[in-house]
């Protein structure tokens, strides 16, 4: 297996390899003036199951187009297998049309790797898994989700949160909180959040949680704008909840985020390593989870599901 750490994830795909007891073959890349990017692999990638790791965000459709370039490169070299490994993958908040005309960016987005020839997609905590597997039933490659919440729930209960009431900040979100509460041991809920769809405005209904003196956790898959975990942590805090922590998978967080998050309460706030969170936000890694699906995938003489 070579894996090859991309532009977007030098530090995960080393941490992956490490994992895996190989060496990272880094690919050499540049940026011209002009915005366009040059990718070089470094090592020979025939008859081998070229292992690409290339977050996608931000910016995202740069970091997509070298994904792109480095995929079409290997299996153009004569890669036996292609397996991309993008922790947070772009566009999969546009999973549907939620209005007339507008582009099914997710579809996109792996209609253009089945084309390149990738056989299996490494995720993490894809937005909605469901409208993620309409979509791969009608492609040939394999899409596999990991989640990061039991190795952030398993951080926050070493940080004195066991038995945290786990909570998300919508419905759709609610196996999020379901699987933590697996690991705290406490209740789990969620919030009832409405987004305008032509705005982008939330509006978030708190319902009486009974949450005073308690400890709460706000699970999330993305934290972008900070909106949503900022409307949640303080509504949390409004109730009398003691200890209040923000956590997610996607650290995108949009210049001044940390701060809004703090200025709501949280006591302290976590993220994965799919992206590269701000320096003050506790980080735990994907990395052993990601190494461990690898070595499934090929040393199994199945495909694994
Ligand atoms: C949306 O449904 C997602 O699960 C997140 O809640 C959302 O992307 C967070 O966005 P923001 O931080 O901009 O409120």
């Amino acid at each position: 297996m070579i894996v090859i750490p991309g532009p977007a994830s030098k530090e995960l795909g080393a941490k992956i390899a490490s994992e895996l007891g190989v060496e990272p073959h880094f690919a050499e890349y540049r940026v011209f003036p002009d915005g366009e990017s040059y990718i070089r692999l470094t090592r020979a990638v025939e008859g081998e199951t070229a292992v690409i790791v290339q977050t996608t965000a931000p910016m995202q459709d740069r970091k997509l187009m070298q994904l792109y370039m480095m995929a079409s490169t290997a299996k153009e070299l004569g890669a036996r297998r292609v397996v991309c490994v993008v922790p947070y993958l772009a566009y999969s908040r546009q999973d549907k049309r939620f209005l007339d005309g507008e582009a099914l960016s997710l579809e996109l987005v792996i209609g253009i790797l089945e084309s390149l020839g990738v056989d299996d997609i490494i995720v993490v905590d894809i937005h909605n898994e469901e409208s993620m597997r309409t979509i791969q039933s009608r492609h040939n490659l394999k899409v596999h989700n990991l989640s990061a919440i039991p190795v952030l729930a398993g951080e926050l209960r070493d940080k004195g949160f066991e038995g945290a009431y786990s909570l998300s900040p919508d419905k759709g979100a609610v196996k999020l909180a379901e699987a933590a509460s697996k690991i705290l041991g406490g209740r789990y809920g969620f919030f009832e959040k409405f987004r305008d769809r032509n705005t982008g405005e939330i509006e978030m209904k708190v319902v009486d949680l009974d949450v005073e003196g308690e400890s709460a956790i706000v699970f999330d898959d993305i934290v972008s704008s900070g909106g949503t975990m900022a409307k949640a942590v303080e509504g949390l805090k409004g109730q009398g909840a003691e200890r209040v922590a923000a956590a997610c998978t996607h650290a995108l967080f949009m210049e001044g985020v940390e701060e809004k998050i703090e200025k709501a309460g949280a006591d302290i706030i976590m993220a994965s390593d799919t992206l590269c969170p701000p320096k003050g936000v506790t980080t735990v890694s994907v990395a052993p989870l990601v190494a461990n699906l690898l070595r499934k995938l090929t040393t199994s003489k199945k495909r694994v599901q």
